[in-house]
């Protein structure tokens, strides 16, 4: 399985046509215009699916980060398909709510809570708050305190461990301002626990991004499973290892770890500790499941006989490439005759950076023709932005056949409400 680790593809052509489960994204496209990101409900739902079907019965708990894609419909298909939720910010906590969640399905991440958030968390009694320093915890019990309320934390450590992925996407090492030093971490937990205010329930760890491999995770599962221990012997209690999120996809090809493999992995490493595993994965459940619809509005010949073709969607619409040099398949939806012609498929954007692909292979793309952005359901519409004040782009469910818009297209009236 070249692209999707034993699961089924989404984005299929039929015929003529590139299909979203078998409703072509020509129509879609035609009816809703572009720029426009469209989901697959059954991609969503197979991947939890299969993230529990690989833990198996060990206790487990998938808590889908939002961070990677938190559109209402997306959560809520992910959330009846068994999924609960990581939430990075107060926003994503009343996403969450909004989408059917309840506190108790919510754990709370994320560096630099404010006091609104931590509030917040601690009025609603999430599941968990993952802290992120010593000085967190504080801040989380003075806000029990005054609520008279007694909250969940978990402490995030960090264990000085190479995710091995991108720079930018990698959160575990030393250097990284995420969660306390492991080395610290004992004393800190062991604080936590002895207040009134806390009652600790776990370590967090998440030391990267679309990894790989399987062995930077497992050092850090390791790292934690230890960790747990220390606690225990030191009368500290501790219901959980959370292992964050950090599961790749094949943007380009690469081979990618199955849930399977990635849950035996974890698995046998947290199996003698006896604890509940939870993990947050968001791109391996929502990258997948989308892809951004977007039409060539130029075609400029370069000296050198290739061709910039420019979309509609840029950076603004998805940041990936631009930020992270990031590689996705582009596709036309409909299939075309004429020579294939190599190209740099870009964006309206003034920015040099701002670049979909290098040196693709196109069949005859013309003015109109519109394509497929692929594996863009994670991270995309997430990190889009209004920058040289482009509309955020309209979403859309493909359900079992039907497909429907999950979030209009902004107008240019809704950027500007909040401006004088
Ligand atoms: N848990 C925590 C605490 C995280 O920080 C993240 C992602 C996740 C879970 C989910 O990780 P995943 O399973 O999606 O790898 N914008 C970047 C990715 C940033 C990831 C940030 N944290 C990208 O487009 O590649």
């Amino acid at each position: 399985m070249p692209y999707n680790a034993g699961l089924m593809y989404a984005f299929q052509p039929q015929g003529n046509e590139l299909t979203c489960d078998g409703v072509a994204l020509s129509a879609i496209a035609a009816s809703v215009g572009t720029p426009t990101y469209v989901y697959s409900a059954a991609t969503l739902r197979e991947r939890i699916a299969a993230l529990h079907a690989a833990f198996g019965d060990y206790p487990h708990a998938l808590h889908y980060a939002l961070k990677a894609n938190s559109n209402l419909a997306v959560v809520r298909v992910v959330r009846a398909a068994g999924g609960l939720v990581d939430a990075n910010s107060g926003g994503e906590i009343e996403v969450a709510l909004r989408a059917g969640c309840t506190p108790a399905d919510i754990v709370f991440t994320g560096v630099g809570k404010t006091p609104a958030e931590i509030d917040r968390a601690v009025a609603l009694g999430v599941k968990t708050i993952n802290a992120e320093s010593a000085g967190e915890l504080e801040r989380i019990a003075a806000a029990a305190r005054a609520r008279g309320s007694v909250a969940r934390v978990a402490l995030r450590v960090n264990p000085d461990i190479a995710s091995e992925s991108h720079p930018h996407i990698s959160t575990g090492l030393g250097t990284h301002k995420f969660g306390v030093p492991i080395t610290e971490a004992r004393a800190i937990a062991r604080d936590a626990g002895a207040r009134p205010e806390l009652k600790f329930v776990g370590v967090h760890v998440h030391i990267g991004s679309q990894m790989l491999g399987l062995e930077p995770l497992r050092r850090a599962a390791t790292a934690v499973v230890g960790l747990a221990q220390e606690l225990r012997d030191d009368g500290v209690h501790v219901e959980h290892l959370d292992l964050g999120g950090g599961l790749g996809i094949a943007y380009d090809g690469e081979t990618v770890p199955p849930a399977d493999s990635y849950a035996a992995a974890l698995v046998t490493i947290v199996r003698p500790s006896g604890l509940t595993l939870i993990v947050e994965p968001g791109r391996a459940v929502a990258g997948p499941a989308g892809a951004l619809l977007a039409s060539v509005v130029d075609i400029k010949p370069r000296g050198d006989g290739t061709q910039f073709v420019v979309l509609d969607a840029g950076m603004s619409e998805l940041l990936r490439p631009a930020l992270y040099g990031a590689y996705h398949r582009i596709e036309a939806v409909t299939a075309r005759d004429g020579a294939p012609v190599t190209c740099d498929v870009v964006g309206p954007i003034c920015e040099s950076s701002d670049v979909f692909g290098v040196n693709r292979s196109l069949p005859a793309p013309a003015v109109g023709t519109v394509l497929a952005v692929l594996d863009a359901g994670a991270y995309g519409s997430a990190m889009s932005s209004n920058y040289n004040r482009h509309a955020l782009p309209a979403e859309v469910m493909v359900d079992e056949g039907a497909w429907r818009v999950v979030r209009r297209r902004q107008t240019i009236a809704e950027q500007l409400v909040c401006e004088e």
